[in-house]
């Protein structure tokens, strides 16, 4: 069975290292896979991407932050994510609608609903089978970040990323089914194991 998996969780808890990890993982026992990530993807969210991330001239509004990372991620459904699937990959992303439910509904403030309609929208409705959430105290994941080199969202204040963080869990507990919540404090080789026997779980028959 293929399955749409993401990986969530605030700045600097590992999320996209341990999305590399489970590809490698689903590659050696050859269970096609296809590792991709938001915002990005595609030239077009690659794009919006670094305007989102590094633009440092242009002010952007919290409404134009959630129309450009929509748009960035409808681009990647239609292009990569839902092509994918069809074939019967199953798709890894490394973060999906639950980072803007997270940062630009817990962390900006916009209303939760609203977001949760665009997201709909953007994903054309599709819903990730399972979701892998890297909790990580905000100190700690933004002290893992070069201080020299950290984008828009990585120098917003401290109190910012709890908010993202206890959005994150809150989302969580409303869906204790889709999500796993892992210790990004664990070692790695821990957090991949403990991802692992989940994603085993999933793909059986
Ligand atoms: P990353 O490439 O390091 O994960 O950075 C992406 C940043 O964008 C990260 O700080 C989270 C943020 N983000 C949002 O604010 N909303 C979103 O919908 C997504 C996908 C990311």
């Amino acid at each position: 069975m293929s399955a749409f998996i993401t990986f969530e969780g605030g700045d600097g808890c590992g999320k996209s290292s341990q999305s590399r990890a489970l590809l490698q993982h689903l590659q050696r026992e050859r269970v096609p896979a296809l590792l991709t990530r938001e915002p990005g993807g595609t030239a077009l969210g690659e794009s919006i991407s670094r305007w989102l991330k590094w633009h440092k001239e242009t002010e952007l509004s919290a409404a134009g932050e959630l129309l450009l990372f929509s748009a960035s991620r409808n681009q990647l459904v239609n292009e990569v994510i839902a092509p994918a699937l069809k074939r019967g990959e199953t798709v890894i992303c490394d973060r999906f609608y639950d980072s803007t439910l997270a940062y630009q509904g817990y962390g900006r403030g916009l209303d939760l609903d609203i977001i949760k309609q665009l997201n709909d929208l953007a994903a054309e409705g599709l819903k990730p089978t399972f979701t892998i959430l890297l909790d990580i105290p905000a100190d700690q994941g933004l002290a893992r970040k070069n201080a020299a080199s950290r984008d828009r969202f990585e120098k917003e204040e401290l109190a910012f990323h709890e908010q993202v963080r206890q959005g994150y869990l809150q989302l969580a507990r409303n869906e204790p089914q889709r999500f796993l919540v892992v210790d990004a404090l664990l070692p790695k080789k821990d957090i991949a194991a403990i991802i692992w026997t989940r994603v085993t779980k999933l793909l059986s028959p």
